[in-house]
């Protein structure tokens, strides 16, 4: 493990273009469950229950969407970012991070300290509602309340419209700017790290093949198997927070920066 470790964190400061690719298992160590492991959200829900198109079609769907969301909001609204957040957004400071490409709606990487400009949010934010209809955005903490007094499907106060955490869900329109921008920076990067994803969700699963078909060389930091495992240069199934930490302070002693 700990030459795992070194040979990751050589790579990192012999690299130019450095790109982090989140998912929910960077987050299960600041509380917050991820998707498909036991006891996941997915575990819990059935995912063909909350299709977009279903969001807009009945009454019905929406409550029982609004229920989910306000369950999972709650680990996500007291939430700190872990050893692993904090270990990327030290990256950045190193000036040794292109960008992070996250799959996550949790806004960890902010408050662990990266720039918006360097956080790309394939799957939107939960931070955020917004209205379907004339896209005004709402705190979300101000709709929760609204949840809490009652309302099952809260609705726009200007237009009547839905609103809907800012989040894509499954058949919703990917945000084209951020997929096109991920896409292009995936493809320019000399050095690609997966960190707790399973890498079965499309689009965002085919940024690591991009990366790799580009000449870059791909690292996964996953606790299970992905189906990328065979294609990737390094694999680590390791818990995410001590893994980014060791990789740093082998990155700082790489670059002669140590605390
Ligand atoms: N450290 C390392 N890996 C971890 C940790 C941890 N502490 N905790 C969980 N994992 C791993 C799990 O083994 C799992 O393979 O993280 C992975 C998380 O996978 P998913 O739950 O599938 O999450 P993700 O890949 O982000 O899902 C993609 O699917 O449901 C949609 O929109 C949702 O963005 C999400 C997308």
């Amino acid at each position: 493990m700990e030459d795992k470790v070194k040979q990751v964190a050589q790579w990192i400061v012999a690299s130019k273009r450095v790109i982090v690719f989140s998912g929910a298992g960077l987050s299960t160590e600041s509380g917050i469950p991820d998707f498909r492991s036991p006891g996941g959200v997915w575990d819990r829900y059935n995912p063909e229950d909350f299709y977009f198109q279903n969001f807009l079609d009945s009454e019905a769907s929406r409550e029982k969407y609004w229920q989910m969301a306000t369950e999972m909001y709650e680990p996500i609204r007291i939430a700190q970012p872990n050893q692993a957040h904090l270990a990327i957004a030290e990256l950045e400071k190193l000036g040794k991070l292109d960008c992070v490409i996250t799959q996550n709606i949790d806004g960890l990487h902010f408050k662990a300290g990266n720039s918006e400009e360097k956080v790309i949010q394939l799957h939107g934010t939960a931070i955020f509602v917004s209205c379907l209809g004339c896209k005004k955005r709402y705190d979300r903490d101000e709709i929760q309340e609204r949840i809490k007094a009652g309302q099952k499907a809260p609705r726009c106060g200007d237009c009547g419209g839905l609103l809907k955490p800012a989040t894509i869900s499954f058949g919703q329109s990917m945000p084209e700017k951020e997929t096109e921008e991920a896409y292009h920076r995936s493809s320019l990067c000399d050095l690609f790290v997966v960190v707790g994803s399973s890498l079965v969700v499309q689009p965002a699963a085919s940024m690591p093949l991009v990366a790799k078909r580009s000449g870059a060389k791909l690292v996964i930091i996953n606790r299970d198997p992905t189906p990328y495992d065979d294609m990737a240069d390094l694999v680590v199934h390791g818990q995410a927070g001590p893994t980014m930490r060791s990789i740093l302070d082998y990155v700082k002693r790489g670059m002669g920066t140590e605390d």
